[in-house]
């Protein structure tokens, strides 16, 4: 059999409407413009709506990258949903945004690598590839981080912005797509960036609710030593894994947390930052879906172009991280235009009935 390569041929994000800027921010807690531009580089990022939700922006997101791939919504074989902010904490968010595509062929399933998740996911999904078990693979990344933001605490609410991304992976023999990844981890930082409540260490309860745990909670200074260790050496060895040295990356795509990390970062790999992408200024820090929302401003802004290999490099709450090699290429070579959006309603139908047939089976089987 013939080597099996897994090219990312499309690509579509989502954002809120509502913009939040820093000036905003001054009326909600104590802080300022000049303090967050500074410190992160951040002046504005977008908040959910109120019938926004993370499985649908990230369905959003997913129907813009199947138009770009020209792919049929049933023609995917599996769907990762990267969150830290799931709809649920089950079912899966990955299996809300199934159904609201109309993915009727596709395994469904959520990752929680956090910040590093879109990375995790995009290797994942390339492994499926080049492994034989799927052709056509959708990695999403989503958060409404708003949501579980605490409003009151000046060192997090100042960061964070809602937001998804979306790539369709594909099968393919001519070489490129995802050259080589690395995925690190190291729990016993977990305590440095966690929401303790809602899980089964701390079930929610008055007490949990009065104590602020189902809020994010973070060591600021520890995350940000951690980040700017990490941030070079696994792009590094990403690109050592490829075989290639860092003058073949045409464009470092890092997880946009804060520009002093992302600039620490193009130091210790020695390049200047015009290889370096970073659009958090607009957007904050959204978590799993900043690496694929800056990779399409990357390639809408043509920073990004077929033939070019970009490294995608996060880190996140786990603590998780890890960078992913990808020569970049595009839609795949295909007939007539599908029009994934079209499918929409249709899928929308499909839904109702398959509910309407569990009632009726309850009713006759008397379980309704
Ligand atoms: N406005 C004004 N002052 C503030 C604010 C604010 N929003 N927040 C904190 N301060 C104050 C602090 O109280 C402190 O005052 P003090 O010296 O009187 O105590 C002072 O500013 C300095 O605080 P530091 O925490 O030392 O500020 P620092 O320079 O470290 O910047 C920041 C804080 C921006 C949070 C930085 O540490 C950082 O970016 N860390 C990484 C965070 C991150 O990337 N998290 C996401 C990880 S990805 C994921 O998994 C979700």
């Amino acid at each position: 059999m013939s080597p099996r390569y897994a090219h990312i041929t499309g690509w579509g994000m989502s954002i809120p409407k509502k913009i939040l800027t820093n000036k905003d921010l001054e009326k909600i807690v104590d802080t300022n413009d000049e303090w967050i531009v500074s410190r992160t580089g951040i002046r504005e990022r977008r908040i959910a709506g109120a019938n926004d939700t993370t499985a649908s922006l990230a369905s959003e997101a997913a129907l813009q990258a199947l138009e770009v791939a020209n792919l049929h919504p049933s023609d995917l074989d599996l769907i990762i949903v990267s969150t830290s902010s799931p709809d649920y904490i089950f079912p899966a968010t990955a299996c809300l945004v199934q159904d609201q595509i109309g993915a009727v062929r596709a395994g469904a399933f959520d990752l929680l690598a956090a910040c590093t998740g879109f990375v995790y996911g995009v290797n994942l999904g390339a492994q499926a590839i080049k492994s034989n078990s799927a052709n056509n693979v959708l990695v999403i990344g989503s958060e409404t981080l708003s949501r579980i933001v605490n409003w009151k605490d000046r060192n997090t609410c100042i960061l964070f912005g809602d937001g998804a991304g979306a790539f369709v992976i594909q099968a393919s023999e001519e070489p490129g797509g995802v050259i080589s990844a690395v995925l690190r981890s190291d729990g016993s930082g977990a305590d440095l960036l966690s929401v303790p409540a809602s899980g089964s260490r701390h079930p929610a309860s008055m007490q949990t609710l009065y104590d602020g745990l189902h809020y994010i909670q973070m060591n600021g200074r520890e995350v940000f030593r951690f980040a700017t260790r990490v941030m070079a050496e696994a792009s590094q060895q990403a690109v050592e894994a490829a075989h290639l040295t860092m003058d073949d990356i045409q464009i470092v795509i890092p997880h946009q947390a804060n520009s002093r990390i992302i600039e620490a970062a193009a130091r210790g790999l020695d390049i200047p930052m015009e290889r370096v992408m970073m659009n958090l200024d607009r957007y904050g820090n959204t978590s799993t879906a900043s690496i694929p929302i800056a990779t399409i401003e990357a390639v809408q802004t043509e920073r990004l172009n077929p033939g070019d290999k970009t490294v995608m490099v996060a880190f996140g709450s786990g603590l998780t991280w890890g960078a992913v090699l990808v020569e970049w290429t595009g839609p795949l070579p295909s007939q007539g235009k599908v029009r994934p959006r079209q499918v929409r309603w249709t899928a929308r139908t499909r839904s109702a009935l398959a509910r309407l047939r569990r009632r009726i089976d309850g009713f006759i089987w008397g379980n309704g």
